[in-house]
Order: C-alpha cells, then sequence, then structure tokens
C-alpha cells in the first residue's frame, strides 16, 4: 500500500493559526499563575530509556503494555518517546541532584509533546501536548488541595468556567493491598461475565477493572466493594481533610470512588478535571499523589503531587474567535514598479519601528495586489504612487471592519509612523 507522506502520521498533527495561538496563550496563563505558586520550568529530553517509564508508570499498565513507542537506536539501546512527563521529570530530579538537603518542596512545570499508540479519536492522540506540574516534597492535605486550586485557577483563566473536579483516595500501600484482595475476591465471582480485557487485567492489575469503559464491567463495577471501607484510619483522615479544603476553596468536587487512574505511581490522593457542560467527557486533566515514585526510581525517599493538563482537549473547548489575530496588518503598496523602491524604504522604516507589515510589491496592477493583501488578511493599506512621492504623503485605505472601512486618507509621510501607532 502507498503511504501519502505528505499527511502527517496518523493521530499526530500540525499545530498553527488560531490552534497555535491558543497553545502559546494557555502556556503563557500557566507560567504566569504557576510562578505565583513557586513554580518554575523544566524541559526533559522527549526520549527516555524505556526502563524509566517501566519502573515508574507499571508494567502492567496500558500506557506501557500497549501504548509506548519504544524501539532500539544504533546502539541497540532501548528507548521511548515519552508517554507522559512526571516519569521524565523524576529521572532529571535524580540526574542533576536537583534535591538537595533543604529545598524542598521542589516545584517543577513543564510542557511539551507525548506519545501514546492508542486509537486516534476525538481529543485522543498518538502525539499530544501536556501541560504538568509537579510539587515534590511536602506531604499535607493542604498541598493536595492546593494542587487541585491551580489546576482549576489555570483553566479558569483560560476561559474554562464548569470544570468539575473528580477525586477519590487509593489509600497508603497497605489500605491498597487489602482493597486490591477486596475485588479479586469479588470479581472473581463473576469472572465469566467479564469483558476479556477485565479478565486479563483480574490476573495483573485488578484496580484497573474498576476503569473499564465496557457497559457489562461497568454494571458489574457499580456494586464492588468501595476503596473507603478498606482505607486505614488516617488515610481516610487524609483524604476528609482534603475534601474540607476544597470546599474552603469554593471547588467544586464529586467523589468518583471507581477513579483509579491508568498510571501505577499514585496513592492517596487522585484526581481528574472534566468539564460539566457535556461537551466533551473525557477528562481534560488528571493526577494524584505518588508517595514512591522518587525512591522507585533511585532517588530519596519523599513524596509528591502533580497533574497534567491535555492541551489538545482544553484547546478543543476553547472559543476559535477569541483566538482569531487582532493586531492591525499593514500592507505597502507601491502603485506601479516605478514606485517600488520609494515604498520599499517606506516598508523597512515600518519595520524598524516594531510594526507590523507586508510588502505587496508582486501583482500585475493596483488591484491585482490590494486583492492579494486582502487575502493576507490586511487591515490596512499604504499605497504609494506618483502622486504620493511627489507630494510627500501616503494613502492609507482601510480594510478592516469598521465604520472606517473601504475609506481613505491621505498622510504626511513624516507623520506615518505615528499614525500606525495610534491606530
Ligand atoms: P494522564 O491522565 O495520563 O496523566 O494524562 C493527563 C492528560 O493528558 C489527560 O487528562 C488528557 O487530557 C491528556 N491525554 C492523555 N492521553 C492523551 C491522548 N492520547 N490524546 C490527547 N490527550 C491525552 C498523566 O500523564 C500524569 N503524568 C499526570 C500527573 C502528573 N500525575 C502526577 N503528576
Amino acid at each position: 500500500m502507498s503511504k501519502n507522506i505528505f499527511s502527517p502520521v496518523r493521530g499526530m498533527k500540525d499545530l498553527y493559526g488560531v490552534d497555535f495561538n491558543k497553545y502559546q496563550y494557555i502556556i503563557d496563563t500557566a507560567m504566569k499563575i504557576s510562578k505565583k505558586y513557586g513554580y518554575s520550568p523544566i524541559e526533559t529530553p522527549i526520549v527516555e530509556h524505556t526502563e524509566v517509564f517501566q519502573r515508574s508508570i507499571g508494567d502492567e499498565t496500558d500506557v506501557v503494555s500497549k501504548e509506548m513507542y519504544t524501539f532500539k537506536d544504533k546502539g541497540d539501546e532501548s528507548i521511548t518517546l515519552r508517554p507522559e512527563g512526571t516519569a521524565g521529570v523524576m529521572r532529571a530530579i535524580i540526574s542533576n541532584n536537583i534535591i538537595v538537603s533543604n529545598n524542598l518542596p521542589l516545584k517543577l512545570m513543564y510542557y511539551g509533546p507525548m506519545f501514546r499508540y492508542d486509537r486516534p479519536q476525538k481529543g485522543r492522540y498518538r502525539q499530544f501536548h501536556q501541560l504538568g506540574f509537579e510539587n515534590i516534597g511536602a506531604k499535607s492535605p493542604y498541598i493536595d488541595a492546593i494542587n487541585i486550586a491551580l489546576a482549576n485557577e489555570i483553566l479558569t483563566a483560560v476561559g474554562i468556567f464548569d470544570c468539575q473536579v473528580c477525586i477519590n483516595s487509593l489509600g497508603e500501600q497497605l489500605s491498597r493491598e487489602n482493597y486490591i484482595k477486596a475485588i479479586v475476591k469479588y470479581f472473581s465471582i463473576y469472572e465469566d461475565k467479564l469483558s476479556e480485557e477485565s479478565k486479563i487485567r483480574l490476573k495483573k492489575n485488578p484496580l484497573r477493572i474498576l476503569d473499564s469503559k465496557d457497559q457489562g464491567d461497568k454494571e458489574i463495577c457499580s456494586m464492588a466493594p468501595k476503596i473507603y471501607d478498606y482505607l486505614s484510619k488516617s488515610d481516610l483522615k487524609y483524604f476528609e481533610c482534603v475534601c474540607e479544603t476544597l470546599s474552603k476553596y469554593g471547588i467544586k468536587y464529586s467523589i468518583d470512588n471507581l477513579l483509579v487512574r491508568g498510571l501505577d505511581y499514585y496513592s492517596h490522593t487522585i484526581f481528574e478535571l472534566k468539564v460539566c457542560n457535556g461537551q466533551y467527557k473525557d477528562a481534560i486533566g488528571g493526577g494524584g499523589r505518588y508517595d514512591k515514585l522518587l525512591s522507585l526510581l533511585g532517588g530519596p525517599d519523599v513524596s509528591g503531587i502533580g497533574f497534567a493538563i491535555g492541551l489538545e482537549r482544553l484547546m478543543m473547548l476553547l472559543n476559535d474567535k477569541k483566538f482569531q489575530p487582532k493586531e492591525n496588518i499593514i500592507s505597502v503598496i507601491p502603485v506601479s514598479e516605478k514606485e517600488i523602491d520609494n515604498a520599499f524604504e517606506l516598508y523597512n522604516t515600518i519595520l524598524s519601528n516594531d510594526i507590523r507589515a507586508e510588502f505587496i510589491h508582486i501583482g500585475q496592477n493596483l488591484s491585482k495586489k490590494v486583492e492579494i493583501a486582502s487575502k493576507l488578511n490586511s487591515t490596512i493599506l499604504l499605497i504609494v504612487g506618483s502622486d504620493e512621492i511627489k507630494n510627500n504623503t501616503v494613502t492609507v485605505t482601510y480594510l478592516n471592519k469598521t465604520e472606517d472601512e473601504g475609506r481613505n486618507k491621505t498622510v504626511d509621510r513624516n507623520n506615518i509612523i505615528g499614525f500606525l501607532k495610534h491606530i
């Protein structure tokens, strides 16, 4: 089969125009807000040793067992395109010795492309972008609530006002082990009725059955034991304090006792961010606490909490109109060949005053050039003809959709920069 090399690889797409503006706006807004919360940026490589993800995310997760882009490099080393950002950030903290005795909590933010070999569909891509935050070294229910508040503040700041936080607790390891024993017992009774995938999960990673999208599995899950009945007293107290603090913050949340998240490194608080208006049902962000992740990778035994927002999903929910460029696009147009040099000089003067401009000198006649300028979304034309040169003026024509549209104005050439700076 011949492949169309002019299309991007399946599940991947080019980012440009309005979408790029949205992307940049979200990043800029998030950087500004996270700075207030004490985060500083980090950028880690897009590829890591495969083991970094196997050890942190867990071999039995869908992400590691099915979705990773893993290949051997020319040195026969197994490397993987990062499916998420947390593992790489933990690896970077260890490699660079970023944690020294008393610089905790360490708060890092990052953004960039991630790769998962998933079935592409609306809001689900094989290359997508995440904006992530990790807060390492401080374990307290208040920190968990502050983390969720940060996520909420970013979403609100970019224009998502109906975000719902779904929250759950996975407790400490012992609570989780007891709970897993209970659900294995429960799901074993219904093993025949479980989907093929959940039958495998029952053997390998039973918690993940709770996350199944299969209708039959969902019905069985609705009657399954609830994790709260297995959380230790202190785990329960911790979780209740997270919830109370969220209420004090005025953050809308709902407890979802089937929420388990798709990555194995979590303990205690886990959460997902969704929009309530039904525009898109999958999570636009998610995260949680990880007690043992750093130590599992060979780093210090400190707990952390973080989350990531999926930028494509968030961009999809933002109104395109708001992100159309609003600035004036000025086109300098010589009427004929004879005025090209003079108009070019004007164009350069405009650029050197940091004003965006285009130079439209190709085109058989003036109306063709105006047509080209219009296709470039020009809002103001500066026409330079022989009369203008003689009188040291410029003819200004408005193309923007305002009351000035179609109007012409003669402006003294010496005043043109001042004029452009005030429109
Ligand atoms: P995650 O829930 O796997 O968590 O991904 C976070 C977000 O990335 C999702 O809520 C979704 O918006 C977006 N996302 C995931 N997969 C895709 C996809 N195939 N296409 C488009 N968007 C996608 C993590 O990755 C954790 N590292 C979050 C975290 C940080 N936990 C602690 N710290």
